[in-house]
């Protein structure tokens, strides 16, 4: 039985990526990471994914200005890599609808708060916990769910509350929801959807 084939797209530093990484190394998350996407050349996830011996590629905005030809390239080298699930890890371009012709169903992402809370266009990054914060709420968390053409409207996969300690910035409160959720739920969503999907 083959396992199943992820392709993780990537826009920043990559410690969801390195999560991934760290569970597949140590064998507890039986997937086969088949290649790192970027759509910027500088992302540090690129050097995690070199410094792994995973391929990786970077499809810069540069080269394609319409949108619409920089996702049907993305599209066509998933397809070419024969690729079964497509893990959105940081990655900040919207997707079009190239990919859902292909991979609708097929895609998740990890957002950091927990939704339907705090999501939605223009909720990403520092933001989302800067809203957070000034909403005074006691908790928040990440969520992985499938993605949808509606931004972070697709159904949920799997949550992980954190609790919000007085005197939080946004940037601890991101480290916090960084390490103690997204690190964790995200590998543990892929290995709950290899099993569903019977791989
Ligand atoms: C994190 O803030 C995460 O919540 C969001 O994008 C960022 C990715 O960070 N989805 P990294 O590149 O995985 O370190």
């Amino acid at each position: 039985m083959r396992k199943l084939r992820i392709a993780v797209l990537v826009s920043g530093g990559g410690t969801n990526l390195q999560a991934i990484i760290d569970r597949v190394e140590d064998g507890t998350l039986p997937v086969e990471i088949v290649c790192v996407i970027s759509n910027r050349l500088q992302a540090g996830a690129l050097e995690r994914a070199a410094r792994h011996g995973i391929d990786h590629a970077a499809f810069s905005i540069r080269d394609y200005p319409e949108q619409r030809d920089q996702d049907a390239a993305i599209v066509a080298y998933l397809q070419e890599k024969h690729v079964d699930l497509v893990v959105l890890a940081g990655y900040l371009r919207i997707i079009s609808r190239v990919f859902f012709e292909t991979y609708a169903g097929r895609i998740i992402n990890i957002h950091p708060a927990l939704l339907p809370d705090f999501g939605g266009d223009g909720f990403y990054g520092l933001r989302v916990h800067e809203a957070v914060l000034k909403s005074g709420a006691k908790t928040t968390g990440a969520t992985v769910h499938y993605v949808v053409p509606e931004t972070d409207a697709g159904a949920v996969i799997l949550q992980k509350s954190v609790e919000i300690l007085p005197g939080d910035t946004p940037e601890l409160l991101q480290k916090r929801v960084l390490t103690q959720a997204e690190h964790i739920i995200l590998p543990e969503a892929i290995a709950i959807l290899a099993k569903e999907w019977k791989f």
